[in-house]
């Protein structure tokens, strides 16, 4: 049986996948953190291929969820929210990850790819981890400035049918407009707008950034430099993982000083 990549999307009791054999010793469960744009969904689709993990998008289950029949109207306020820039209510995001938490001890191992983003959330997934048995190798945090970071944003093109991701310039698809995996129609994101944008970032600095703090006195915080081709990333990613076993690997800059450099440089690039 293959993975089923939207049994995440249907919850619990849909989940009828199979891990695959992953090429390395694992499983791996990590989560992949960082600001919007900086490339954790096109990592996440590479450390899929090499690790076998599955990638566990809230954004894209929030992005699915708009298209069902008949949205709730909590739902249909979250969607709201996130087209403005906005986080979704913590409460919110807990309970959709919740009904998913059988997802979190799958033996193929996990990359949260959007969650956690705020420090209540994270205590909230220590607590579903505990739950499930399931114990938590690293947090892979990426960096990028943001001048690089708001250019993938504004050039980025998602298939509207397999979710697949390109970029104008960096990865563009074969055929113009066309995604090379299914065929459907490369779109934009609503909330890929400069105002969005500016919201966004200014979302991850003061609720997702401490999070790196966070995870850096777990001791599970691998920062990894995100310049460079996704395949490059894709190996320095995964010579961090192999590093992992060695003790006192993070060398992480004081996360205050680099939100207060970003702050200072939004204004000028969006
Ligand atoms: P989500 O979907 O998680 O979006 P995000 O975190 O803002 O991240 P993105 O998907 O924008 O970027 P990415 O880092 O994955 O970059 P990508 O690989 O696409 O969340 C969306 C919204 O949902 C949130 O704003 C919020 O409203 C809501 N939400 C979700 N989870 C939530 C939660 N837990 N709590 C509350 N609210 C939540 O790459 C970007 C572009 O760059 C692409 O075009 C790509 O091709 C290109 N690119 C990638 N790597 C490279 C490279 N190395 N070189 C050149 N180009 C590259």
């Amino acid at each position: 049986m293959q993975i089923d990549r939207t049994a995440w999307f249907k919850g619990e009791g849909f989940s009828q996948c199979e891990p695959t054999e992953s090429p390395r010793k694992g499983p791996y469960r990590l989560i992949l953190l960082g600001p919007p744009g900086v490339g954790k969904g096109t990592q996440a689709q590479l450390l899929y291929e090499a690790l076998g993990s599955c990638q566990l998008s809230t954004g894209d289950l929030f992005r699915a969820a708009q298209c069902q029949f008949g949205p709730s109207p909590a739902l249909k306020s979250a969607v709201a929210a996130m087209w403005r820039g906005e986080l979704v209510s913590d409460t919110l995001v807990v309970s959709m990850v919740r009904e998913r938490a059988g997802c979190l001890r799958c033996r193929g191992g996990f990359l949260l790819d959007g969650f956690p983003r705020t420090v209540a959330q994270a205590i909230a997934l220590d607590a579903l981890l505990d739950d499930q048995g399931a114990v938590l190798d690293a947090v892979l945090g990426y960096e990028l400035p943001l001048d690089e970071i708001v250019n993938r944003l504004s050039g980025r093109r998602t298939c509207d049918g397999c979710r697949a991701v390109y970029h104008i310039s960096a990865r563009p698809p074969r055929v113009e407009s066309v995604c090379d995996q299914c065929g459907g129609r490369l779109v934009q994101r609503e909330d890929d707008r400069p105002d969005s944008i500016r919201v966004r970032m200014r979302a991850y600095e003061e609720r997702t950034r401490p999070l790196m703090d966070y995870y850096q006195e777990r001791g599970k915080l691998l920062t990894i430099p995100a310049r460079g081709t996704p395949a490059e990333i894709l190996e320095r990613s995964l010579n961090s993982l192999g590093d992992r076993r060695a003790p006192g690997q993070s060398q992480a800059e004081p996360q205050g000083a680099v939100g207060r450099r970003w702050l200072g440089q939004l204004s000028a690039v969006t």
